[in-house]
């Protein structure tokens, strides 16, 4: 970041503070607000964090307004047409893409740590069958730091880069075995022939007792998904990494926490929502009911895969999303498929709709990804698992590059109370 020489004067009662203005490369500029208290005696307030760069980076960048993601420079749309989601990793935690040889050491590192310690198999057997697999991945990851000890000095960079490693390579053997651990089924081992997105199908559908073939239409729609799902700056998972790791707490421990934060259908798991709300509309005859209900603020019900806190137009991924659903689609020779239909006429109806024109509501990643992945046989309570494992790349590379930050701080936000003032304690006589 740089000094813009721009200042903003701020006034309360006499006093004065002089903000300065920050420019990044792109984007707008930021007040500097870090002063603010001291010269004026008051916090800022912005709850949800709205209006506030709550760090500097380097990964990530959105442009809302016009629908641009790019990657450490590279649009979204390129690196999902002609990337690797191995390539995608490398370039969000080292700032470059990969040479061929830099490319093939990454994967052959990968490869060495897809095996979890046996032990973690034990793991498992302690959850219900009837679990959802995202409780099983929090629950696993965040016991991986009891497994690796080497892994909570966070000082050491190469020990930050071994964790990475792991958690990149181990997440899709979890995430498979929370999968087959739920259908009891065996688990089934990593296989190191096969590339990322490869092994990932093969781990969710291949049974010990027959030869799985992985078909390469549906492996490389899985790599798209992993690419797109990678990062997105400072989400709430991401940032919920952040402020977990601020502490000094261990990268396993911080994945966890991510991986409690992109739970919930605000965030990673709308796609799940989006196939719940698809079903219960049921024909394309109950869309106006349904879309009343929506613009009924009183009935609490929302159009899921509608809507960003940061893309006021079309998000990017979702473009690249439906393209690759039609793929999918018609590798599988599924022509009609009543779902897809079914969303198509809701994009179509509130694309144009007032409600959904005046507040930008446009679809977002998860509309689509989730019938593709239906229609790959990845069961509903799997999408936010999958999303997970995308994202623990974007995550540890965010949570690398803030503990490799000179001056890196604890995140500790202030509040605005709005309790009781300070009272005496009152003995039972008193109360009621
Ligand atoms: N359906 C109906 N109305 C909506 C929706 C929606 N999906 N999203 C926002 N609105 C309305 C909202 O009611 C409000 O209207 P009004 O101004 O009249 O009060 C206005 O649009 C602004 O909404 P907001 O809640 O202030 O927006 P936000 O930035 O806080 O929320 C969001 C963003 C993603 C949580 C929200 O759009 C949403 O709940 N969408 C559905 C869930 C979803 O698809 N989430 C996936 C996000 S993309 C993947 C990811 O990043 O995890």
């Amino acid at each position: 970041m740089t000094e813009s020489g721009k200042v903003a004067t701020v006034s309360l009662e006499g006093k004065t503070a002089s903000l300065p203005v920050l420019s990044g490369v792109l984007g707008p500029d930021v007040l500097d607000i870090r002063k603010i208290a001291a010269d004026l005696g008051v916090f800022t307030f912005d709850p949800g964090y709205g209006e506030t760069a709550s760090c500097e980076s380097k990964i990530t960048f959105i442009d809302g307004g016009k629908g641009v993601l790019l990657h450490r420079g590279y649009p979204i749309s390129q690196l999902a047409e002609q990337a690797t989601f191995m390539e995608v990793a490398h370039l969000l935690l080292n700032g470059e893409l990969p040479t061929r040889a830099q490319n093939d050491a990454f994967v052959s590192t990968i490869k060495s740590h897809t095996l979890l310690h046996e032990q973690i198999r034990n793991f498992f057997n302690g959850f219900r069958r009837d679990a959802h697999p995202m409780a099983i991945l929090c629950g696993t990851v965040g016991a991986l730091s009891a497994f690796y000890h080497e892994g909570t000095d966070i000082s050491n960079a190469a020990s930050r880069e071994l964790s990475a490693m792991r958690l990149i390579a181990k997440l899709p053997t979890i995430a498979a075995w929370a999968y087959k651990y739920t259908q009891g089924e065996a688990f089934v081992y990593p296989r190191n022939d096969l590339n990322y997105a490869e092994n990932f199908l093969s781990m969710m559908f291949a049974h010990p007792s027959e030869p799985y073939v992985v078909n390469p239409v549906l492996a490389r729609a899985m790599d798209r998904i992993l690419i797109l799902h990678a990062d997105h700056e400072q989400n709430a998972s991401t940032s919920t990494v952040r402020l977990a790791g601020s502490t000094g707490a261990n990268p396993f421990a911080c994945i966890a926490a991510g991986i409690a934060a992109l739970w919930g259908p605000a965030h990673g798991g709308a796609n799940e929502a989006v196939l719940k709300m698809l079903a219960e509309i049921g024909s394309k005859d109950n869309i106006p009911d349904f879309i009343s209900k929506v613009k009924d603020k009183n009935s609490g019900v929302r159009l899921m895969g509608f809507g960003h806190r940061v893309y006021k137009n079309f998000d990017p991924r979702a473009k690249i999303m439906q393209a690759t659903c039609h793929e999918v689609l018609s590798e599988l020779g599924i022509k009609d498929d009543p779902l897809l239909d079914l969303a198509i006429e809701l994009e179509k109806i509130a694309i144009h709709d007032e409600y959904f024109v005046k507040r930008s509501l446009y679809p977002n990643v998860d509309f689509y990804s989730g019938i593709i992945l239906k229609a790959m046989g990845i069961p509903t309570s799997m999408f936010t698992v999958l999303f997970a494992v995308a994202r623990t790349v974007g995550w540890i590379s965010q949570w690398k590059e803030m503990i490799e930050e000179p001056g890196q701080r604890i995140g500790r936000p202030r509040q605005l109370y709005t309790g009781s003032p300070q009272r005496d304690f009152p003995s039972y006589d008193q109360r009621g």
